[in-house]
């Protein structure tokens, strides 16, 4: 049975751990900024198509030491590449490298590609181009202490980019990271209401809403890497495609509400959930904080807030009033929901004057966040 490997912002790993084993995955094993799991090809579709958490699903074709360059070239040239793709169609190389001898990325990536593109030329007396733009076949270097492994990347590109998130205010999350989150905070879709005072372009109101319609994100895809290759087995897809198809519901079970003080990018929500398939379903307002009185809806529900975080330290204390307005307002008006807050800064987080019933440390980006879930 293949094995894959999902990979995912760092401190997110349990919620892709979860999703894979759902979905049926077997031997699911989390490590760092990823999940391995064994699984059919069907499996490997299903995950690009349903799982809301991963960054991409990669499948490890070399395992090898590298020390030179060289070791790169010839392991590369052992695996039989004209088997995925015809000479004329297109390949990209992306490399990631960390702690070995080996430091130079750019080195790694040109003899990878030279050596896919030599055993073409070698074998049909012509090559496949690079293109970094148009990629039939995205294949992904990972050196780190000088163990080197080589993979497809079956999705293509990010699995973030769902394809409704044309319009973004300042600082929006990415989409599988603010699916991994609400997962994190244990939120329940049937059970829940949902409510996200400073929402933005409304990210976690919209991939609430896709988890809640049990709408799989890769559905709304165009098109993912494997669809290109020789290997695709185009009735397994479709299968895969009418049973996400199949769970799909079409009303909320609970209301999910997106609020912010910006015009500006609650008009960038609306437009983005014309484009996912929540279009008047998830409710956004134009709203500051300090008008929000309490519930918007009767019953439990999860405040999920990722507030503006501040980068110089004016801008820090600036929003110390904001962060104990928010701490202020769930403690007295927001008995028995809970609330969930990510961000970059102790101090603000502090400023909340709560004491988190659970606490994680997770990468938004580069930016080493907190991530903090309230009980009330
Ligand atoms: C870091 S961004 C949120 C990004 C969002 N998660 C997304 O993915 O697009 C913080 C948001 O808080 C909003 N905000 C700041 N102060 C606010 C206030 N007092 N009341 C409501 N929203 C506020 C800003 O307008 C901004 O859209």
């Amino acid at each position: 049975m293949p094995r894959f490997f999902a990979t995912c912002p760092r401190g997110i790993e349990s919620s892709l751990r979860e999703e894979l084993i759902e979905l049926g995955a077997k031997g699911v094993v989390s490590g760092t900024a990823g999940v391995s799991f064994e699984g059919s090809w069907k499996t490997c579709y299903m995950a690009n198509l349903q799982v809301r958490s991963a960054s991409r699903v990669l499948y490890p074709v070399l395992d090898f030491p590298a020390y030179e360059p060289d070791h790169i070239y010839h392991n590369v040239l052992k695996h039989d590449w004209t088997k995925y793709i015809n000479v004329n169609q297109t390949i990209a190389v992306d490399s990631n490298v960390r702690d070995s001898k080996i430091q130079d990325l750019r080195i790694v990536s040109l003899k990878a590609k030279d050596a896919v593109v030599d055993q073409f030329r070698e074998k049909f007396g012509s090559r496949p181009n690079v293109d970094t733009e148009k990629t039939d076949l995205q294949i992904s270097v990972r050196l780190a202490r000088n163990a080197c492994t080589v993979s497809l990347d079956t999705s293509g590109g990010s699995l973030h980019e769902r394809g409704y998130r044309k319009f973004t205010g300042q600082a929006p999350i990415k989409e599988n990271l603010a699916a991994g989150l609400l997962r994190l905070a244990q939120w329940d879709p049937k059970t829940e209401a949902l409510l996200d005072p400073t929402c933005g372009s409304g990210t976690f109101c919209l991939e609430g809403g896709l988890r809640a319609l049990n709408i799989g994100p890769g559905t709304l895809k165009e098109r993912f890497g494997f669809q290109k290759w020789k290997t695709y087995q185009s009735d397994a897809f479709d299968e895969c495609l009418s049973t996400c198809h199949e769970q799909e519901l079409i009303q909320l079970p609970r209301p999910i509400f997106g609020f912010d003080k910006d015009q500006r990018v609650i008009a960038a929500a609306e437009k983005n959930s014309k484009l996912s398939a929540l279009h008047n379903l998830v409710k956004f307002k134009h709203q500051a904080l300090k008008d929000l009185e309490g519930p918007p809806v009767d019953g439990p529900g999860l405040i999920i807030a990722n507030p503006p975080y501040g980068e110089r330290l004016s801008e820090i204390e600036e929003l110390k009033d904001l962060y104990s307005f928010l701490g202020r307002l769930y403690r007295t008006k927001f008995k028995g929901w809970r609330m969930a807050v990510l961000t970059s800064e102790r101090s603000l987080m502090d400023c909340l004057d709560l004491k988190p019933a659970k606490s994680y440390r997770v990468f938004n980006g580069s930016i080493p966040c907190f991530f903090e879930i309230f009980h009330n």
